[in-house]
């Protein structure tokens, strides 16, 4: 059976590290038929007059899974961001992020390892872009919470929890000073977890403190349910647990039955162009990609490839072939090359 995905490579790193992602798929025998698409800085520089162009969306809405590289946003001023405008165009109103210690990337935290995943709700909160200058140098920011999306991400991580045999689920929150904003989301937490009592464990932990216990026994969390914001900021903050941003992959699920998998990380303006981004976490989402194919088609083949790719990268690395994120010394395709040898030997 063979699949149509849309690329979306984005700018800066982007470009490099789905070209390596791309190329490991192919050599591990996934059946792909990639269709290019752009968005952000590189559908502008290829003459769009949006930074998000219909044909980007409509080739998402109607192939229904997406591979995409990090878009830039300007920073204070310029265009909005790219990311967010997809998210909420597509309806992915749920990111998935895994941080999981890899046994070849040793850290502090390797023993006795983390395994958290983090449920961020993609579509409101600060992220609403609702800012209002009400005088020169006083600026209001809105925060949106609404009843309908909090439930629904909440029904979200429940659900991803039971039917991925986790154990726990944590909201973090900041209800004790944003009483009306993050109460509401905390409450719409508490409701729809006691729909799911005795299947999965919930606790609730205001993010300040919980940051803090995060970084002291990771290996007490599992799923972490947050915000929009908050789930941005731990995403980066649990990388750093097991490796940093070369390591994080993730998804967006929506309630339009699309999908868009793509790295934590973003386009890496510092390093851009010079061969050198490490592309695991891209290749990383791929494999969770390969993974919703099987269980969105049944076609068990998909499955197959994500396995033989998690197991030759796991066995790179081990064998201490790394790119300069993680001490080591290959440049981004020379990385990607090592992952097929191992494809290889593994066959
Ligand atoms: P960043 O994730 O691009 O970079 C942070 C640091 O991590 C940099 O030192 C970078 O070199 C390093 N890094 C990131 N990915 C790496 C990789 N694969 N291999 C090796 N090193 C890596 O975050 P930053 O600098 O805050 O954002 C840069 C731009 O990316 C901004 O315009 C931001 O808005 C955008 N961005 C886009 C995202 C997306 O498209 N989903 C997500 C996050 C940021």
């Amino acid at each position: 059976m063979r699949h149509t995905v849309v690329l979306i490579p984005g700018d800066g790193i982007g470009p490099e590290v789905a070209e390596a992602a791309r190329f490991v798929l192919k050599e591990a025998g996934a059946k792909i038929d990639w269709l290019e698409r752009q968005a952000g800085v590189a559908a502008v520089e290829q003459g769009s007059a949006e930074t998000l162009p219909i044909e980007t969306i409509e080739a998402v809405q109607e192939h229904r899974v997406a591979l995409k590289g990090p878009c830039t946003t300007p920073i204070g001023e310029g265009f909005t961001s790219v990311n967010v405008a997809l998210r909420k165009r597509l309806n992915l109103f749920g990111a998935v992020r895994p941080v999981r210690s890899l046994q070849g990337v040793p850290t502090r935290f390797s023993e006795p390892g983390v395994d958290i995943v983090i449920v961020r709700e993609n579509t409101e909160g600060l992220y609403a872009g609702i800012e209002n200058q009400v005088t020169p140098g006083v600026v209001t920011s809105l925060k949106v919470v609404t009843e309908d999306a909090s439930r629904r991400i909440a029904r979200f991580a429940m659900d991803y929890a039971v039917t991925r045999c986790r154990k726990k689920v944590t909201v973090l929150h900041k209800a004790n000073i944003m009483k009306l904003g993050d109460g509401l989301f905390l409450q719409c937490c508490r409701d729809e977890a006691a729909r799911y009592e005795g299947r999965v464990e919930y606790e609730e932990l205001i993010i300040d403190a919980g940051s803090m216990r995060i970084v002291q026994r990771p290996e007490d969390f599992d799923v972490l349910l947050c915000e929009n914001l908050y789930g941005d900021v731990m995403s980066d903050l649990c990388a750093g647990l097991v490796g940093g941003l070369g390591v994080t992959p993730g998804a967006n699920f929506g309630g339009d039955h699309c999908a868009v998998f793509e790295a934590v990380h973003g386009s890496a303006p510092d390093i851009a162009g010079q061969g050198v981004a490490n592309p695991l976490a891209l290749i990383m989402s791929s494999v969770m990609l390969l993974r919703h194919l099987a269980s969105t088609t049944g076609d068990t083949a998909c499955a197959e490839v994500a396995d033989c790719i998690r197991d030759a990268y796991n066995a790179a690395l081990v064998a201490g072939e790394k790119t300069r994120d993680l001490s080591g010394s290959l440049g981004t395709m020379e990385f990607a090359e090592a992952v097929v040898r191992h494809v290889r030997l593994g066959v």
